[in-house]
């Protein structure tokens, strides 16, 4: 396995994840992932930015290997996540010279997450840099990109941005590059969903830190290198602040197809009046493409019937799932269906208290659903109209 040359003194040295399908027992990974690791070598200095999954370090010392390498200075720790920092012990006990450089954060993490001793580790203050010879690595905190310590590190010589999880996608491939764009831009936008989405705001404040460097190339540790850094920073500005887009999403649970009929009703009323209504059942579902469909999303509306007196259960996790990912969405709402009651509506509701919605009318039927619930939700689509179109 040998090092890639990206650029004159830089090399991949990550590994290539084809067969992960789970990300933190949570986030489905259909494309896999890699674990992008970069050595840099100046004319005194060397550096490893970032590291790889400890599954993967055979790779990682492999392709060190092939560069002959007899030392390494630092070892860039820009995030403490596993995947990326739990193979630095590994690096640090074979070659003991090494530090490990990470924000003042960093330190603390890699201290209680990977055992990192103290004296083997230099902390970086935001803006800070070290002199390679002939390279310089500078480090820009960006903190909840996607942990608190997270920081970029920057080689202003070659103008190479090595931002960490940020502009990442979970995508193996054997190009490290971006060859095609409209393949990477549903990787890209479902990562982004997935992992950095609850945090776009403090993504937004930041993002003219890197737009102010104008790199000419972005490095990340997942998936494929970016050599036209535009196309990756302006779709990031459209995730995270533009507006919501004419899109409502709709989980939906159906036990015996009545709140079924009442979705597929409610998704065609949006249709005759010029909304985009997905329909998504939440019984088989892959929740990384609900996550995508909530990055543009301007309401959801939850379809359960009650169940043991509440939402159905798989709803309730994507209340849940919602809250956690907060999505730019400003409505919610929900139709469903019951036999003798209980508490549909308070209960999603009081799952999603991190997002600022409007709770418009819920539509609820008893049994199946009578041309009166039908006509409610007809209702529901047209006051949706009046917000997403035009009074
Ligand atoms: Fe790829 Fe947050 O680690």
């Amino acid at each position: 396995m040998q090092a890639r040359k990206i650029s004159d003194g830089i090399w991949w040295t990550g590994a290539v994840d084809w067969d992960r399908r789970l990300f933190d027992s949570l986030i489905p990974l259909p494309d896999g992932t890699s674990y992008n690791s970069y050595f840099v070598q100046g004319s005194k200095k060397s550096a490893l930015i970032d590291a790889v999954d400890p599954t993967m370090k055979k790779v990682l010392f492999a392709r060190l290997n092939s560069l002959n390498i007899s030392s390494i200075d630092y070892v860039i720790a820009n995030h403490a996540e596993q995947d990326h920092s739990g193979s630095i012990p590994d690096i640090l006990a074979a070659y003991p010279n090494a530090k490990a450089v990470t924000s003042e954060k960093g330190k603390a993490l890699i201290m209680d997450l990977l055992a990192v001793p103290e004296d083997r580790i230099l902390v970086v203050k935001d803006g800070e840099a070290i002199d390679l010879g002939e390279k310089t690595l500078q480090f820009l905190y960006f903190p909840w990109v996607h942990w608190p310590e997270t920081m970029l590190t920057w080689i202003p010589e070659q103008k190479i941005l090595f931002p960490c999880d940020l502009f990442g996608s979970h995508l193996a491939s054997a190009d490290l590059y971006t060859s095609e764009e409209s393949l990477l831009l549903p990787a890209a936008k479902r990562y982004y969903a997935e992992i950095m989405m609850p945090f776009r705001t403090s993504i937004e404040k930041n993002l003219n830190k890197v737009t102010g460097l104008d790199p000419q190339m972005i490095a990340p540790s997942h998936g494929p290198i970016h050599k036209n850094p535009k196309f990756i920073i302006d779709a990031y500005r459209d995730w995270v602040a533009g507006p919501p887009k004419n899109l409502i999403v709709v989980p939906y649970i159906s036990m015996h197809d009545s709140t079924r009929l009442m979705v597929e009703h409610f998704v065609e009323a949006c249709a005759d009046r010029g909304l985009f209504a997905e329909q998504f059942d939440l019984a088989d579902a892959d929740t990384g493409r609900l996550a995508m469909l909530l990055v543009d999303a301007s309401g959801i509306v939850l379809g359960s019937p009650i169940v043991l007196a509440g939402p159905h259960p798989k709803v309730a996790y994507a209340a849940i799932l919602a809250n956690a990912l907060r999505p730019k969405a400003t409505f919610a709402s929900v139709i469903g269906s019951f036999g003798w009651g209980g508490r549909l509506v308070e209960t999603l509701q009081a799952l999603m208290p991190n997002l600022k919605l409007d709770f418009l009318p819920p539509v609820l039927a008893k049994g199946l659903p009578r041309p009166k619930d039908y006509a409610a939700i007809d209702a529901l689509a047209e006051t949706i109209r009046t917000r997403i179109i035009a009074p």
